[in-house]
């Protein structure tokens, strides 16, 4: 089995020494655990591909603790540095112009010329790449094409061996993956909606933020992830539902009593098993749904269930965000 370790300072110098060797480690965010390697060493980022089965042409994550580290790595402007100030640390990441000098591996990004930049704000991932002493590449710790993970156990259970040390740090607190913001262009774009939105950029940034998922028609891709089938779960994932049908799960958000069961006409809280429904929020709030998501699609997700029977998400601030997810997730 993966070794779990619980993050102590000394379980984070272990976890950087196997950084230094080459290794892997399950490293917690605030967003959803990564699968960390050190950045600037191609066999380490190169095991990152393989432990997730990931398509070498989908870049991944540099991420270092401040803005003089990134700028180490990539070419920064004033509109630049004015979104790093207000969101960094937190969950954004930017597409930047890659440095020549930058020392990172080629594989890292893919042999583009963008590098794709975060700062963390978790406190043991903070720590951590700061005993690290070098930039770290962290995709999400899921094997490629399945639900990202927020807790050390699904970590382990996606990756099994393929990592060589887990940091565990509880439940990530945001659980959805970091918004991406492409800075290359005239206007900045957002790549991958997450808890930072479109209306936040857009105020810091004084001008409107475009998002641009990849599903537009002219079939243009921007970030190689949009083109993959993402997040998701073995069985199938239903959305909007009104109502439950025989032998599905079903995740709530908000007030959740009059979804009923559609053949049998009682109602679907009482009538299903207690391990067939999960809540999202039952108060209706987006970002307590956003940290529940990948878990409870986790748990919903057993062969005995036909399908997952997912309620109605309002598709405003980091609503957009769940709504990506589970649009994706529901794509066979
Ligand atoms: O919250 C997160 O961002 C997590 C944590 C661990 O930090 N990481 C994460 O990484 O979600 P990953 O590799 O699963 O997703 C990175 C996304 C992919 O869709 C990838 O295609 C895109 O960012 N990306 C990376 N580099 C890019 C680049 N240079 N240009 C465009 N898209 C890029
Ligand atoms: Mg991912």
């Amino acid at each position: 089995m993966t070794r779990i370790i619980s993050a102590s300072m000394e379980a984070i110098e272990r976890a950087a020494a196997i950084i230094r060797d080459g290794g892997l480690v399950g490293m917690p965010t605030e967003t959803v655990y990564g699968l960390a390697a050190n950045a600037c060493d191609g066999r380490a980022v190169a095991r990152i591909f393989e432990a997730k089965g990931r398509p070498a042409f989908n870049p991944l994550i540099v991420h270092v603790n401040d803005i003089e580290a990134a700028k180490k790595i990539a070419h920064m402007n004033a509109r630049d540095m004015a979104v790093a100030k207000e969101f960094w640390p937190g969950p954004l990441t930017l597409i930047l112009r890659r440095r020549k000098d930058s020392g990172l591996s080629d594989l890292v990004s893919a042999g583009l010329e963008t590098v794709a930049v975060r700062v963390p704000s978790h406190k043991t991932a903070r720590a951590f790449i700061e005993a690290c002493k070098t930039p770290i590449a962290a995709p999400s710790a899921n094997r490629s094409g399945t639900l990202s993970t927020t807790t050390p156990k699904h970590v382990a259970q996606s990756l099994g061996e393929a990592v060589d040390l887990i940091l565990a740090d509880g439940m990530s607190e945001v659980g959805l993956e970091s918004t991406v913001l492409d800075c290359t262009g005239d206007v900045p774009c957002i790549l991958r909606p997450g808890a930072v939105t479109a209306e936040d950029l857009s105020e810091v940034l004084r001008c409107a933020v475009e998002y641009d998922l990849g599903d537009k028609e002219s079939g243009e891709i921007k970030s190689p992830g949009q083109i993959l089938r993402h997040y998701a779960p073995r069985v199938p994932v239903r959305l909007k539902a009104i109502d439950v049908r025989k032998g599905e799960a079903l995740l709530t958000f908000g007030a959740a009593q009059f979804i009923g069961m559609r053949e049998s006409g009682r109602q679907a809280i009482s009538a299903l098993p207690e391990g067939s429904v999960a809540h999202l929020s039952r108060d209706g709030d987006l970002y307590e749904a956003a940290a529940n998501l990948f878990s409870m699609l986790h748990q919903l997700d057993r062969t005995e269930h036909k399908a997952i029977a997912v309620m109605d998400i309002p598709d405003t601030g980091v609503g957009v965000a769940i709504n990506d997810r589970l649009r994706r997730a529901s794509q066979t």
